[in-house]
């Protein structure tokens, strides 16, 4: 299998981490692609996603998966099923809804990173910026108060946390999370002793 990725993006670490803990990451190679707003990217577009996001599953037959979600679900199901998303019962709608949350979250975090950092300084809306980052911070306080989903073995939700607060670091260093929500501090602290979670770090910003 290949995996188109770029190191920065958070969609493509929780791959990457959901692969290591899954014991799948030497059934996988890794194919660097840089995509970029304005950028046609015609091949990637036209072959892998017209959606032009990332990551992408290319399979040994030629198929294609996307979405970082579906991948992790294609992975756990090779895995033997019910490793990170719990194959049925009321634990894998709240697994599933509370990760559709975290994505969510950092579709919202990406709209920022373009409004405030890429978006010409006289065409950025501060208000859009507001609203997106406030749908952030609200789904962090939401998480900070989950003692269950900030203490259950390792699954989807915790992945998908875990790169919420990395992607933040990386990309809004002094948003102040840690001070304001707590729990969320000492669940990334306890999620870094893994060795899943610390190889993947985004690289230095
Ligand atoms: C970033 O540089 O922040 C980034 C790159 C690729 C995907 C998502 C985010």
């Amino acid at each position: 299998m290949k995996l188109i990725f770029s190191p920065a993006s958070p969609f493509v670490r929780k791959v990457r981490i959901a692969a290591i803990e899954l014991g799948l990451i030497d059934k996988i190679e890794f194919v660097p692609i840089t995509l970029a707003p304005g950028q046609t990217n015609d091949a990637y577009v036209r072959d892998i996603n017209p959606l032009k996001k990332l990551p992408a599953l290319i399979l040994d037959d030629g198929e294609v998966i996307i979405d970082s979600y579906v991948i992790v679900e294609y992975l756990d199901d090779l895995a033997g099923g019910g490793k990170l998303i719990p194959a049925s019962g009321p634990a894998r709608w709240k697994v599933k809804s509370d990760h559709s949350l975290l994505q969510g979250m950092l579709d919202s975090m990406l709209l920022c990173r373009y409004e405030k950092m890429v978006r010409p300084q006289g065409l950025r809306w501060q208000a859009w910026f507001d609203d997106h980052w406030h749908r952030v911070w609200q789904g962090m306080a939401r998480f900070d108060k989950q003692g269950d989903a900030l203490s259950r073995p390792i699954d989807i939700v915790q992945i998908g946390l875990v790169c919420v607060l990395g992607y933040a670091d990386f990309r809004f260093a002094d948003c102040g999370w840690r001070k304001a929500y707590p729990n969320l501090g000492a669940f990334n602290e306890k999620m870094l002793t893994r060795h899943s979670v610390k190889v993947s770090l985004p690289p230095a910003a």
